[in-house]
């Protein structure tokens, strides 16, 4: 069982050990991953935070300018410009390289180098290991296994791929495990002779058509490819459980970010139904890019204002204005009932979990400073109504 409900995203960073983030593509995971790994090192843990496809600008300020797959350590003095965090605080990030993630377990589980080389050279395995489906997905919980191993860190925060379903990476290790299972995969790996003579008429004819389609050179490395396999099954399948063990860890936090956006919500809801039927559930929720919420009063009481002013004395000019101030007010209070009620979507599905509400910036969010202003945000104290 994973890290239940937290009471704040500051309990999240604090007890958990693992934080997933979560959401559907642009709604800011890969900020909220950053944020939430800052606050970390901020209160004196050793927090790295795992990106992937940073926009550029942020990953210049993380250092992350070449893509390198290991974590590097940020200067202390860029994120703790004013020298108020915690002493030991530390905070590293790396750029996930899926490639160079899938080399390396290519390497590891291979019998022995020479079979490893077999992979890395295949032209099949160079052209679709970055590709494959659900390759991404996998390689970031792989490498956030692999930090794991390595045991430095207290705190890692992994940032997820920008699937279209929030829900992708949850899959990977097992969809890994199915195409291991996968019956033509099995054929692909018998020498030749047993293939024609096991492989009923379909699949010859489906080796035959896709030989058709392709050219019988992708055939050759494909199968070629699952040769080379060969033997490695057995590792992979180990570690892709392992991974998916750590990923239901009582340590690991899955932090769901969303907008106020229909879409996403909906994907958000879908989400954290998905969690819970697995066992595991949503330790807190980020709503990001939400509109202001100007004080409590009702849009039809302001917009109610408006009317009356139409008809008051006084400066026919001065009253246009307020009345105008007043009808923008409305209109603030329109969209942010709206986008809160929108939101009760997913809040009614994940009890007790801490939610925030990040407003949209002036700006995008690509120094330090802009990331600390979506921090005060993240850990403010809850305001109840929200
Ligand atoms: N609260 C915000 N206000 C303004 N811009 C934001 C905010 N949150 C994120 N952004 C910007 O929106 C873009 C998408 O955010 P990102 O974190 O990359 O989303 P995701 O990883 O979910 O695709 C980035 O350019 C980021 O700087
Ligand atoms: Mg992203």
């Amino acid at each position: 069982m994973t890290l239940g409900p937290a009471p704040s995203f500051g309990a999240v960073i604090e007890r958990a050990h693992i934080v997933i983030c979560c959401g559907t593509g642009g709604v800011g995971k890969t900020t909220t991953a950053a944020v939430l790994a800052i606050e970390g090192a901020r209160r004196g843990r050793n927090a790295v935070v795992v990106t992937i496809d940073p926009a550029k600008r942020l990953a210049q300020t993380l250092g992350l300018e070449a893509l390198s797959d290991t974590a590097h350590e940020i200067d202390r003095d860029r994120w703790d410009p004013e020298n108020d965090a915690a002493p030991d605080g530390r905070l590293s990030a790396l750029m996930l390289d899926s490639k160079t993630t899938f080399d390396a377990l290519v390497t590891r589980y291979a019998a022995t180098p020479d079979q490893g080389e077999r992979i890395l050279e295949n032209r099949f395995y160079r052209n679709v290991s970055g590709a494959l489906g659900g390759t991404q997905e996998y390689m970031a919980m792989e490498k956030l296994h692999e930090l794991h191993e390595d045991g430095d860190y207290d705190l890692i925060v992994v940032d997820t791929p920008p699937t279209r379903h929030a829900l992708d990476f949850l899959d990977a290790p097992a969809r890994l495990l199915r195409l291991l299972d996968n019956r033509i995969f099995r054929l692909l790996m018998m020498p030749t002779r047993s293939i024609v003579r096991v492989a009923g008429v379909a699949v010859q004819a489906f080796l035959r058509t896709i030989s058709r389609v392709v050219g019988t050179e992708v055939i050759d490395d494909v199968v070629s490819f699952f040769r080379a396999f060969e033997g490695m099954e057995a590792g992979f399948r180990d570690r892709a459980a392992a991974v998916q063990r750590l990923i239901a860890g009582p340590t690991t936090a899955f932090v769901l970010v969303t907008s106020a956006r229909r879409e996403a919500v909906e994907e958000a809801a879908f989400f954290a139904d998905r969690l819970q039927e697995s066992g595991l559930s949503v330790a807190a929720l980020a709503v990001n890019r939400v509109h202001p919420s100007f004080g409590t009063a009702s849009p039809e009481g302001l917009r109610e204002r408006v009317k009356t002013l139409d008809d008051a004395p006084g400066d026919a000019a001065a009253r246009a204005r307020l009345a105008q101030t007043y009808a923008n007010l409305a209109d603030f209070r329109t969209v942010a009932i709206h986008e809160r009620h929108e939101i009760d979507q997913v809040r009614n599905r994940i009890g007790t979990a801490a939610t925030a509400f990040v407003p949209y910036l002036a700006r995008d969010v690509h120094d330090f400073g802009a990331l600390r202003q979506v921090g005060t945000h993240l850990f403010a104290p809850p305001t109840g109504a929200g």
